[in-house]
């Protein structure tokens, strides 16, 4: 029963977390959205000076928080892998300093791994075997989650990820960064139905279409030329809430579609959804409603454990350490590290 102290500095938040196995004790996320807010997305270099400014009073607040010690936390744990470099370096460094100096285990963890164990956190009963849809800002993927550290990639998107193509069309509509929840807010007050806009596939070479994989290149291009067009007629008055609440529902239907059939064809009866997009309340809806039609358990995380914090990573450590895996000091951080080859990171 392992009790951790995790930091997550992937990209633009600085969290940590004292977890012990599926329990938070505390949980503290500094987001840096302010910060990359006048850039209209993350600056990687700035992300590294603000986690290294902010990661010793997320520290403090963390073990004050939990009302436990130094003598209480069995590892230290770190997210090694993927993101910004940089940024990752502050946490894994931060994270290796504090082993040393209290003789304490490291563990590195993976960040999709993270992501998938907030499902633990907010079902304490849930287990595998199951399909987690992995939809955040860099990632869009479905993963067979057989057992800690074991994983096959189902699915994958082409070209943008989920939460990149929400961050894109926002953008073009002028609605600030993060896009994902000013569009989720604004399509509640528009049309879904306003503007038919083509759902992402992706073809084969043989013909026909890859069942589980994603593109959105071709939906993001579909919204920009129907905002050209419309800016013709009347460039002072787009149907925001309209275009907002199309491009949603047309994204929640393809990913519906994706991870249902996979579901299906593979023979998984309960899905799991991670990421930051798992907050998205068009998907929530349509997924849930699928998997009632299909007899097909859906679990989505509380919206705080579907956005980056430190309790999840904190939760997959301890999961880790409780089987005996921990990171030598000498692991780099990896920017692009495979969720196949997470067992890299352990010794
Ligand atoms: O998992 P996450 O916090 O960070 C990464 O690991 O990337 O995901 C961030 C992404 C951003 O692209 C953001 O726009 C998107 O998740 N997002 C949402 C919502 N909340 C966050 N997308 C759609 N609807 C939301 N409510
Ligand atoms: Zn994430």
């Amino acid at each position: 029963m392992a009790t951790v102290l995790a930091i997550e500095t992937s990209c633009d938040e600085t969290a940590v977390a004292i977890v012990n196995n599926r329990n938070v004790c505390s949980s503290v996320v500094a987001s840096q959205i302010a910060l990359h807010q006048t850039y209209g997305g993350v600056v990687p270099e700035m992300a590294s000076r603000e986690h290294l400014m902010t990661i010793n009073p997320c520290l403090e607040k963390a073990l004050e928080e939990s009302h436990l010690g130094w003598q209480d936390i069995d590892g230290i744990a770190a997210t090694v892998a993927p993101g910004l470099v940089g940024a990752l370096m502050m946490g894994a460094t931060t994270a290796k300093t504090l082993s040393i100096v209290h003789h304490k285990p490291f563990i590195g963890v993976h960040h999709l791994e993270g992501h998938i164990y907030a499902t633990y956190l907010s079902d304490r009963a849930w287990n595998p075997p199951f399909l987690c849809l992995l939809v955040s800002g860099g990632h869009t993927s479905l993963i067979w989650v057989k057992d800690c550290g074991v994983y096959e990639q189902l699915g994958a998107t082409r070209d943008d990820a989920a939460g990149e193509a929400f961050d894109k069309v926002a953008r073009l509509l002028n609605l600030g960064y993060p896009g994902g929840p000013a569009i989720d807010r604004l399509a509640k007050t528009g049309n879904p139905q306003a503007f038919p806009l083509p759902e992402g596939r992706v073809s084969l070479p043989q013909g026909g279409y890859h069942p589980y994989d994603s593109s959105f290149s071709g939906l993001k291009t579909a919204v920009l030329r129907l905002v050209q067009n419309l800016e013709k007629e009347d460039k002072n008055n787009l149907p925001l809430a309209d275009l907002a609440a199309s491009f949603q529902e047309t994204v929640a239907r393809s990913l519906t579609k994706k991870t249902i059939a996979c579901a299906l064809d593979y023979g998984i009866n309960s899905i799991a959804v991670g990421g930051g997009v798992a907050a998205n309340s068009e998907l929530r809806k349509q997924l849930q409603e699928a998997g009632f039609k299909h007899n097909i358990k859906v679990h989505f995380p509380t919206l705080k454990l579907c956005t980056d914090n430190a309790a999840m990573i904190g939760c997959a450590a301890a999961d880790h350490l409780n089987r005996g895996h921990t990171s030598s000091l000498t692991l780099n951080v990896n920017s692009r590290l495979s969720i196949t080859d997470v067992m890299q990171i352990y010794r």
